[in-house]
């Protein structure tokens, strides 16, 4: 298939960017009272608000003209029939049949997955059940208060931001800790905490090759053999999730312990699968399962919606449109509530590590911009830190601000104070002040006329930043199912124009090898040095630290 830059729809792109280089949002605005509710969008309890976007008529049909050159829709629709669209490591992408609750069967080589996704989706709710109600006891007889949750990357991230958003539906009497990083003071600090006789331990890891994660696992392990415990009561305290049980069960985890999942699941699209376990413990499996119905809502929205009302094909276009035709570089992730403060890192992982590519699918060196650099922070934080940059900065870098109207623990003044905080702030974004507004302003201050110029020279706010406004009635599970599904197709329709694998992850791989072979030296202090200079005297100045 042609790259994206080669279609006609990318020159008329090019073309649309050059008309309005010289318009200004606030004039659009203006000329155009119904230009909010043009375009406003809802679906899945979620409302876009797009009109404080560089957009018009011409350029969103230019857009959707792009997706159906690149033929977005017969791709996507390839991914939920199962083809083998990760065409690298020859895998189908199947994140979707883990929330397919439609009754139709999903083929994977010629055999219908769903009764394993459903008999698995049995035990982790049976599991959970026998831990709430304190069936499953440790082995000294007391019930589980404890979990500890081992992963990292997608294994880590899902559970960890999924399960902080969901605050307000926390089980009672289940304390959940995350570790990920193989620095060891976050193992000790969480194991110092507890009680090893009321503590799980769910170790997830999808390839059970991962140095953090069996690093971490051995600590624990050790840890709950020194508190007391001895082999026998492993099987009481530590459970696996992982789609190489062989592995999980060589390394000691008892096979009825081990939550199955599946190589046709990617690592960041995985809390669908039994990865969400320390959610549906954190929770309850009825809200662990709101969650799934949520992302299955945008499943069928993404599928049916026609292009124009189709939340994530819209997103995804956006995000073409200011990477490859405003050059911008990032894109920031601002929710406005204290609960999705996670969520901002959970995107990074799904976003950049699907999208940071450089060839297409075809083979072909790529000489556009791809996968932009996704950040962000909740709101009102990052007013006080970044903001400063992104409105008079000289970088493009275009926001999704995003609001509950309503709060579970509702404190009328708190959450009106934040809402007018994201309001305010995308709208100073869209209209920013101009020069003359900001020498008028100086003008009973006392200045001299040349220090009020340059005053509101330094005072002025250029505007015209884009910025895409989401609200939802209450972040709740199935809200935060469909908010999360919807940023997956987002990637999804933006990996598709680009022509890249969203699904592999070769770039992480180089990283850990040469990882491995600096641990080697490290661990052999008397081994010979035979890398470049730099590592070589970083690995001699660790000898010499720790020797
Ligand atoms: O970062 C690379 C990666 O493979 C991620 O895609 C994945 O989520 C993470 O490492 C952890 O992998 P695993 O679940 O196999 O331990």
């Amino acid at each position: 298939m042609t790259l994206a830059n080669n279609t006609e729809q990318w020159q008329r792109l090019t073309q649309q960017a050059d008309n309005i280089a010289g318009q200004h949002m606030r004039d659009w605005f203006a000329a155009d009272a119904q230009r909010a509710s043009r375009y406003t969008l809802s679906a899945c309890g979620i409302t876009l608000d797009y009109s404080k976007n560089l957009i018009n008529e011409g350029i969103l049909t230019a857009l959707f003209d792009l997706a159906d050159t690149m033929q977005v829709g017969q791709k996507r629709d390839a991914m939920f029939d199962g083809k083998i669209i990760n065409n690298t490591e020859q895998r189908a992408v199947l994140h979707t049949a883990l929330r397919n609750f439609s009754g139709k069967p999903v083929l994977v080589d010629g055999k219908d997955v769903m009764p394993e996704v459903l008999a698995t989706q049995e035990k982790l709710k049976g599991f959970v059940a026998s831990i709430h109600s304190g069936a499953h006891k440790g082995y000294t007889g007391k019930e589980i208060r404890h979990i500890v949750s081992i992963g990292i990357g997608g294994s880590f991230l899902g559970p960890k931001i999924m399960s902080e958003a969901l605050k307000p539906y926390w089980h009672k009497g289940i304390n959940v800790h995350y570790v990920a990083n193989v620095d060891g003071c976050h193992i000790q600090d969480v194991l110092a905490k507890l009680d090893h006789s009321e503590t799980l331990v769910v170790m997830s890891s999808k390839s059970f090759t991962t140095q953090e994660t069996l690093q971490n696992t051995l600590t624990t392990k050790q840890w709950f053999l020194e508190q007391g415990g001895t082999q026998q009561d492993i099987a009481k305290h530590f459970v696996a999730v992982s789609s190489n049980v062989k592995a999980a069960v060589n390394f000691g985890m008892d096979e009825n312990n081990i939550f199955p999942m599946w190589d046709w699941v990617g690592g960041r699209y995985s809390l669908w699968s039994a990865i969400g376990l320390p959610i549906a413990l954190t929770v309850g499996y009825d809200n662990y399962r709101a969650v799934l119905e949520g992302a299955f809502e945008m499943d069928e929205h993404f599928q049916q919606a026609p292009i124009e009302q189709n939340l994530p094909m819209l997103l995804g276009l956006l995000g073409v449109w200011y990477t490859n035709f405003h050059g911008a570089q990032s894109h920031v992730l601002l929710p406005y509530y204290h609960y999705l403060r996670g969520f901002p890192a959970y995107v990074q992982q799904l976003d950049m590590e699907s999208n940071g590519k450089s060839v297409a699918n075809a083979d072909d060196q790529i000489d556009y911009a791809t996968g932009p650099v996704i950040w962000g922070s909740e709101g009102t934080n990052g007013q006080h830190s970044f903001h400063q940059l992104i409105h008079q900065g000289k970088l493009l870098i275009p926001a999704d601000f995003m609001l509950p109207l309503n709060v579970h623990n509702q404190n009328d003044t708190h959450h009106a104070m934040l809402a007018s905080n994201c309001f305010g702030q995308t709208q100073a974004l869209m209209q920013g002040k101009t020069f003359d507004e900001c020498f008028a302003d100086l003008a009973d201050q006392g200045l001299d006329e040349d220090t009020q110029r340059s005053l509101a020279t330094h005072k002025t706010m250029p505007g015209n930043k884009p910025s895409n406004t989401f609200l939802f009635e209450q972040l709740d599970p199935k809200t935060l199912g469909a908010l999360v599904a919807m940023y997956e197709h987002k990637v999804f329709v933006q990996g598709a124009i680009w022509g890249v694998n969203s699904f592999d992850q070769w770039g992480v791989e180089l990283g850990k090898v040469l990882g491995n072979q600096v641990l080697d030296k490290l661990v052999n202090t008397q081994a010979p040095l035979d890398f470049d200079s730099s590592t070589n005297h970083l690995i001699k100045a660790f000898r010499q630290a720790n020797q």
